[in-house]
């Protein structure tokens, strides 16, 4: 289902006709599909979903080569990234590359899809801008976090829910909610990979987010518990290199206080609200989708 994604994301490239655009395109990962997966499970599969789904994924992609210069990021998906084999001049602009396609093409979709997917970029451009700037700081306002990530995750996923149920004339405002929750919980759960998982799983080192400055959920949960004196400590190692005695520290913190728990529940109650939301549609397939995110254990 998805390599006719796959080949219409290749053809739009591959039409450049460019000898070092295509060599850029053979080390670009591609990824779990999770956009596309949502546009062809509401559209069905057919020539407009296609091209829906190929977009999207060329916009994602974009992000995500942008992303990993701001974040300096060496390794996307446990492979080297673009900017560590190519640099960060050669990432950017296949970024621009692959999302200036992705808006070509996105003109012939009508303007309700157009104006939610362009509209959807510039929110997770917002979003990104926000994330680097609550780096700066130790952020422990839980509300600012999650708006931060409706905005850079979930508010794509949104626009590729709420225009396929417009492609299929099904209930768009339904489909819209559940890729925004789907989303958030996906953005949530990533984050807490970061603290649960080993380096070599997560493809980049443990504790990364809190190390560049991220202080997601599982960190303004933790900093909310602390006494004032472990408050202090905790701040103290934000935005710099940790050594092990300092990532115990925060782990054991983390596991005294049941965090990874708390936000885990957290996200869990938005894939209920998700799938709520599409429970008439009876649509197996992003149910699945939907309970395959929560159903692991940290
Ligand atoms: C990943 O966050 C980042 C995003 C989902 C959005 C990135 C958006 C931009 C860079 C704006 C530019 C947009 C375009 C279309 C060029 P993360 O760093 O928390 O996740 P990670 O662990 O996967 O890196
Ligand atoms: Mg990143």
């Amino acid at each position: 289902m998805l390599s006719a994604v796959e080949q219409a994301i290749e053809g739009a490239i591959l039409n450049l006709d460019h000898q070092e655009i295509k060599k850029l395109l053979t080390k670009l990962p591609k990824g779990k599909r999770l956009r596309a997966k949502l546009i062809l499970y509401i559209a069905k599969e057919n020539k407009e979903s296609i091209k829906l789904a190929s977009i999207a994924e060329m916009i994602h992609a974009a992000s995500l080569l942008h992303d990993d210069v701001i974040d300096d990021a060496m390794q996307r998906r446990g492979v080297e990234s673009i900017n560590a084999l190519y640099g960060n001049k050669n990432a950017i602009m296949l970024g621009d590359i692959l999302y200036s396609i992705g808006f070509f093409e996105l003109v012939d979709m009508g303007s309700i899809i157009a104006k939610s997917i362009s509209n959807a970029v510039v929110q997770l451009s917002i979003g990104e801008l926000d994330d680097v700037s609550l780096s700066k700081q130790f952020n422990v306002d839980a509300v600012i976090y999650r708006d931060m990530i409706y905005k850079k995750t979930a508010s794509l996923m949104e626009a590729c829910a709420y225009s396929a149920a417009i492609l299929a004339g099904k209930n768009a405002d339904a489909y819209a909610l559940y890729g925004k929750n789907l989303g958030i919980a996906f953005q949530m759960i990533d984050d807490l990979l970061d603290i649960t998982s080993d380096a070599q799983t997560l493809g980049k080192p443990a504790l990364h987010d809190f190390v560049e400055g991220k202080t997601t959920l599982p960190y303004i949960y933790l900093h909310n518990r602390l006494n004032n004196e472990d408050k202090k400590k905790l701040e103290a190692m934000h935005a710099r290199s940790l050594d092990m005695k300092e990532q115990e520290w925060i782990l054991l913190n983390i596991k005294k206080y049941d965090i990874i728990q708390k936000c885990y529940l957290e996200a869990k109650e938005l894939v209920l609200e998700a799938l709520e939301a599409i429970k008439d549609e009876k649509n197996q397939k992003l149910n699945s989708i939907a309970k395959e995110m929560i159903d692991r254990s940290f």
